[in-house]
């Protein structure tokens, strides 16, 4: 009896430890919380102290408050599937993010294009000023059909931190041609296009192979991002297997197209693209195509959306500017009330636990015409005060 008693005594005692252990290392992972610069690459902690699940992100600024958008991801490779959904977090000052919940949830329905399972991926927010709505685009791959639907989506909702409601998917601009089409991108290869076949992607896409296989059935959308210019929105998007990136004009609710659109960085085999502007010149970032693995970013500049695009090269410098610092872009961040200040987003991948992602953020600077990115272990906003 006495034995019983004792058993319970000592049960009870570690039970209490636990529990203690348990609120200490919650105290302490609260108090890591309270970020006053940016760890690139670090384990980054919400103000909940649990990990910020939002790769392949956006951000937009409202009410004085900033959204983050990103794909919530799942620990082990099951985890590069949409098992949740689009994660949100909100900050006033960009170190420090609070936990908004699910935005856009996948669904339990088998019939539905988002349901769990499917691929979705690089979710971006925009608002719009004439419907009071905010437009959530991603790209959108359906369940079990692994890359091959190529197709772009837009959700809607009436707060930023939704919930959104899913529309549709895309391939956009079927059956309209791009305004910077030449007459040999509109007509088969003498002998039929399928003498294409035998050349490399990258010069078919020069030869308009999959511009005009597509026409029909609207371009494949494989990487995407969203850029607001002014009232105007535009999707960029990788498209023709990933060959050639494509820039297309949204309707003036954001929720479909408006057939107006051009093709750029025509068979270079970009994705991954992040779009920004200063001093009325547009400044592109891509990454090449090697899935997972980073890669060298590229960068572009145009004086109008629509081209012509002049190529810049490999924005980052330094140690292992090669492979992007083992990251690939996801979006440019203006930040409010500072001149020419934009941050560089960029995931680091870890696509046999995705969950494990790291988020790389770097200041873009600018030299002459170029644009500079460099590895910086810890930064803060003064950054822009002094460059
Ligand atoms: C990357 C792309 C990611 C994801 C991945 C799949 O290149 O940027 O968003 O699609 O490929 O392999």
């Amino acid at each position: 009896m006495r034995k019983t008693n004792d058993n319970k005594v000592f049960q009870s005692g570690i039970f209490s430890l636990v529990a203690l252990l348990f609120i200490y290392i919650g105290f302490v992972r609260a108090q890591q919380t309270v970020y006053k610069n940016f760890h690139p690459g670090e384990e980054w902690l919400d103000t909940n102290g649990e990990v910020i699940n939002a790769h392949g992100g956006g951000i937009i600024y409202f009410d004085d408050t900033y959204y983050w958008f990103g794909e919530h991801k799942i620990a082990g490779p099951e985890g590069n599937k949409a098992m949740i959904g689009v994660h949100v977090y909100s900050s006033k000052d960009l170190y420090n993010w609070t936990d908004r919940g699910i935005a856009l949830q996948v669904s339990g329905d088998p019939k539905s294009e988002i349901v769990k399972g499917c691929v979705l991926e690089r979710p971006k927010v925009v608002y719009n000023n004439k419907t009071g709505k905010f437009v959530m685009w991603f790209h959108l791959e359906l369940k079990d059909q692994g890359y091959s639907a190529a197709r772009t989506a837009v959700a809607t909702a009436d707060n930023v931190t939704g919930p959104y409601t899913y529309l549709r998917s895309y391939r956009p601009n079927a059956n309209k041609w791009p305004i910077n089409a030449t007459a040999k991108d509109t007509m088969a290869a003498k002998g039929g296009d399928s003498t294409l076949l035998k050349l490399p992607g990258m010069e078919r896409a020069t030869a308009g192979f999959y511009l005009r296989r597509d026409y029909p059935i609207g371009q494949m959308a494989r990487d995407m991002t969203i850029f607001q210019d002014g009232d105007k929105a535009y999707l960029i998007y990788a498209s023709e297997e990933n060959y050639t990136m494509n820039i297309a004009e949204l309707t003036d609710d954001y929720l479909s197209f408006t057939g107006k659109w051009c093709r750029l960085l025509i068979g270079g085999h970009n994705e991954a693209p992040a779009m920004f502007k200063v001093g009325g010149k547009y400044y592109l970032i891509t990454s090449g195509c090697t899935g997972w693995a980073p890669n060298a970013a590229r960068s572009a500049v145009s004086s109008s959306i629509w081209g012509p695009w002049k190529k810049l090269g490999n924005p980052c410098v330094g140690p292992d500017s090669s492979i992007t610092f083992h990251s690939q872009s996801t979006y440019a961040l203006k930040i409010q009330g500072k001149k020419n200040a934009f941050i560089f987003m960029a995931d680091r991948w870890q696509p046999e636990n995705p969950i494990d992602g790291r988020y790389i953020w770097l200041p873009i600077q600018f030299n002459t015409d170029k644009i500079v990115i460099k590895w910086i272990d810890e930064w803060n906003l003064n950054f822009f005060d002094k460059n």
